[in-house]
């Protein structure tokens, strides 16, 4: 394994981020396990991305739908025939199987979802039928994913299961490449918005014959991981292939015509995006004459916000005061608490972790209620009220 994964993958392990899946029997190969520092990472991507592509819009419908869909849904899709590993002479279909229902004759042959955007699609009618939604207008989810990979690799890059966060926009045919550009700016908007470094993303434009059985156009966002330039997401054209095969269309109520929409969509791998920000925010520094390591994540999505430390471990009064001002943060924002060792370690060992702010409460805060904020990337520290601790931290991670 390239020499900086091989580190990032340690301390992912060491620190509780990422742990193989289920190692004590072994492991499983393309499963990995959100730790509770990973769980929150993960947590606030999703959560930015839902404030800034859902929440944040009138135009977009959230959804979460079953993982599991009986193969009538993949048959129609194209996925039963088409979702095979090319590299394989047999064609081997990367979707898992199972059966739904345990008595003889009521049995379901189902599917484990590939993707999202077919949950999106069985729903068309009913969020039409909800919200009588005007053209264009979006469906989007959050959720897991399942291919049966012939080969997984690359720690979170290429694994069987898998975050993804998606959606379909619907379109009229007339103006697909006009939304086309228009995801394609909101998608850098995303990627500059999360803190994934806009230099390692390149646009690849996919060639017509490696083009997925559904896309008429596809641009996959490429970065430069440690082991190579690999997709990291995807902008589809989607033309109205999959309305059409499930039989949907849409009716236009103003001006009387019925039509099935277009879709483009833009998709987003949730692990890859939790692998490119631990790759671009990995890095071996020195500060104050002490080598160190530092994950520099956007306030933002960092797994703890701020880490509070009473100056002395032995001193009771300091330790009272520091968790009082503990207590404070903790209901606002992810706060750790940590007096173990010198203050230089416990520096070093938020730095690891990405904390971009640690509070120390000293003799002088005992006199005037006063702390000191450091910035994890600089080390400069500050005298900060109490008071003002909570409006300065949420101030610099929006
Ligand atoms: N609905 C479109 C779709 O699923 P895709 O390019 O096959 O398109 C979407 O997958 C995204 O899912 C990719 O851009 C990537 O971020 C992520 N992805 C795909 N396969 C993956 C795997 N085996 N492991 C981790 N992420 C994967």
């Amino acid at each position: 394994m390239e020499e900086k994964l091989e580190k990032i993958v340690s301390l992912a392990k060491r620190r509780g981020f990422i742990y193989p899946g289920s190692e004590i029997y072994g492991g499983l190969a393309g499963t990995w396990d959100y730790g509770p520092l990973g769980a929150e990472l993960l947590y606030n991507i999703k959560e930015t991305w839902w404030k800034k592509f859902v929440s944040g819009r009138d135009d977009m419908y959230g959804l979460a739908s079953s993982i599991m869909m009986p193969e009538a849904v993949w048959a129609a899709s194209g996925h039963l025939e088409h979702f095979v590993d090319p590299l394989e002479d047999e064609k081997f279909n990367t979707m898992f199987k199972s059966k739904a229902g345990a008595l003889k004759g009521e049995t379901a042959t189902v599917y484990l979802r590939p993707e999202l955007a077919q949950g999106m699609f069985v729903n068309f009618k009913n969020i039409v039928d909800s919200y009588h939604p005007k053209i264009p207008f979006g469906i989007a989810q959050i959720g897991r994913c399942f291919r049966n990979e012939i080969s997984p690799r690359d720690f979170l890059f290429r694994v069987r299961e898998f975050d993804l966060m998606e959606f379909e926009y619907f379109v009229r045919e007339k103006d697909w490449e006009k939304y086309f550009e228009y995801w394609k700016k909101e998608m850098w908007d995303w990627i500059k918005e999360i803190g994934i470094d806009k230099k390692k993303v390149h646009e690849l434009e996919v060639p017509k014959d490696e083009l997925a059985h559904y896309s008429k156009r596809t641009i996959d966002f490429e970065y430069d991981f440690p082991f190579g330039r690999k997709e990291l997401y995807g902008l589809a054209y989607r033309t109205d292939h999959d309305l059409k095969n499930h039989k949907l269309d849409y009716y236009d109520e103003e001006i009387k015509e019925k039509f099935i929409p277009h879709v483009i969509e833009p998709t987003f791998g949730a692990g890859r995006t939790v692998l490119a920000l631990l790759c671009g925010a990995y890095e071996e520094d020195e500060m104050g004459g002490e080598k160190r390591i530092v994950l520099k994540l956007k306030p933002q999505i960092a797994p703890v916000k701020v880490a509070v430390f009473p100056l002395l471990a032995n001193k009771e009064n300091l330790i009272v005061k520091a968790k009082q001002v503990y207590e404070i943060l903790k209901p606002e924002m992810s706060a750790a608490w940590d007096d173990n060792g010198n203050i230089g370690k416990r520096y070093r060992r938020q730095d690891e972790i990405g904390t971009p702010w640690c509070v120390t409460i000293d003799f002088e805060t005992l006199e005037n209620d006063t702390v000191t904020i450091r910035d994890r990337d600089i080390g400069k520290q500050e005298r900060l009220d109490i008071k003002k601790i909570i409006c300065y931290i949420k101030d610099r991670s929006k």
